[in-house]
């Protein structure tokens, strides 16, 4: 009926780019502000330091150097880029969106550019939506960056909340490709929890820690195992799973269940906290440079948090 775009055959993540700020917050300088140990931070929740930003950090100056570190990576020019997808859930306004920013100081001109708000499931979420656009003919190469700053948005005085959360921003690049390289998404919601994760007064994250163990420690697994199926990956052939770094207990669990002892598990958190939506693509980068990822790994991702919400997929490192 209507002429259609031409399609590719598949989707690829092509580079890989992060940022994280200069500032190291120990646990040590925690201390010195509320009431905690590092003892239970590191047994608790798995966090020896994190990163915090910057007065000139924001959410959007840590997209566009993580983004400008991805688009170097893979030799790719501003003009090459025709869809920037910015996932985050602690932009400090709610117009404009991010994307279309980080995108002008990228100098990508008039990409299409949103925002995608599924808390720290947001990167797995956007890379599927990019995905399905390069497959779909709806764009070439993709520009895909999870970026938080945690920080405006913790009560410093909450001891139970401040340890945890941190800043920083991590990005990929997704191109068309002979085969697809990005497995199916595995995605949904749990909206009746919604009250578990939230802005307290509209100010300060708030939640049920507890509960949110539980979620993730009882229901997640099944998600990443579908994942696995949906892409035709036997656990035995994982490279490596990276979940989002929300709690290095909840990594160990997850992990213990999928049934990949071979794979190596990501743990990003001890040194970065926890990052919400910036966490998988972080932790990413920061393997890949490391060489922990070498060419062909199989990488299983897993994204959850706040909605509830989670997104998993099935990548191939480039
Ligand atoms: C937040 C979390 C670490 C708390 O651990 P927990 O074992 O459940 O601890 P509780 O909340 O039951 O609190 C136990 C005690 O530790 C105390 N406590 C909380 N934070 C503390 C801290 N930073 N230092 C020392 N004590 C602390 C509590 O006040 C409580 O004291 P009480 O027994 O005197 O009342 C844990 O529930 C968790 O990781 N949940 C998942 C959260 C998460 O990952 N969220 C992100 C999802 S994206």
């Amino acid at each position: 009926m209507f002429s259609s775009p031409s399609t590719s055959p598949g989707a690829a993540i092509v580079a890989f780019g992060d940022y994280q700020p200069a500032q190291v917050v120990t646990n040590a300088d925690l201390m010195e502000r509320v009431d905690t140990t590092d003892e239970w931070i590191q047994s608790r929740v798995g966090i020896r330091e994190r990163r915090i930003a910057g007065p000139d950090d924001t959410v959007e100056s840590m997209a566009v150097v993580a983004g400008g570190k991805a688009l170097a990576a893979g030799g790719m020019a501003p003009e090459d880029i025709d869809l920037v997808i910015v996932a985050t859930c602690t932009a400090r306004d709610q117009i404009p969106n991010a994307a279309a920013s980080v995108a002008a100081k990228l100098g990508i001109v008039a990409p299409g550019a949103f925002d995608v708000n599924a808390a720290c499931a947001g990167f797995c979420y956007a890379l599927g939506i990019a995905s399905d656009a390069v497959r779909g003919g709806s764009a070439r190469n993709v520009l895909v960056i999870g970026s938080e700053k945690l920080s405006d948005w913790v009560d410093w005085d909450d001891r139970s909340t401040c340890v945890i959360f941190a800043d920083g921003a991590g990005a990929v690049v997704v191109s068309a490709s002979e085969e697809q390289a990005v497995g199916p998404v595995v995605w949904g919601s749990s909206g009746e929890r919604a009250d578990k994760i939230y802005l307290r007064d509209h100010k300060y994250l708030y939640q049920e820690g507890q509960a949110v163990f539980r979620w993730t420690t009882t229901e997640l697994y099944k998600v990443a195992l579908e994942a696995l199926d949906r892409a035709g990956v036997d656990p035995s052939e994982l490279t490596a799973f990276v979940p989002h770094q929300a709690n290095l207990r909840i990594v160990e669990s997850i992990a213990r269940k999928l049934g990949a002892p071979q794979a190596l598990v990501a743990r990003d958190i001890v040194t970065a906290g926890n990052t919400s939506s910036a966490s998988v693509p972080l932790a990413l980068s920061r393997m890949v440079e490391r060489g922990e990822l070498p060419s062909g790994s199989t990488v299983l991702t897993l994204g959850f948090g706040a909605g509830l919400v989670y997104a998993a997929q099935v990548i191939r490192i480039p």
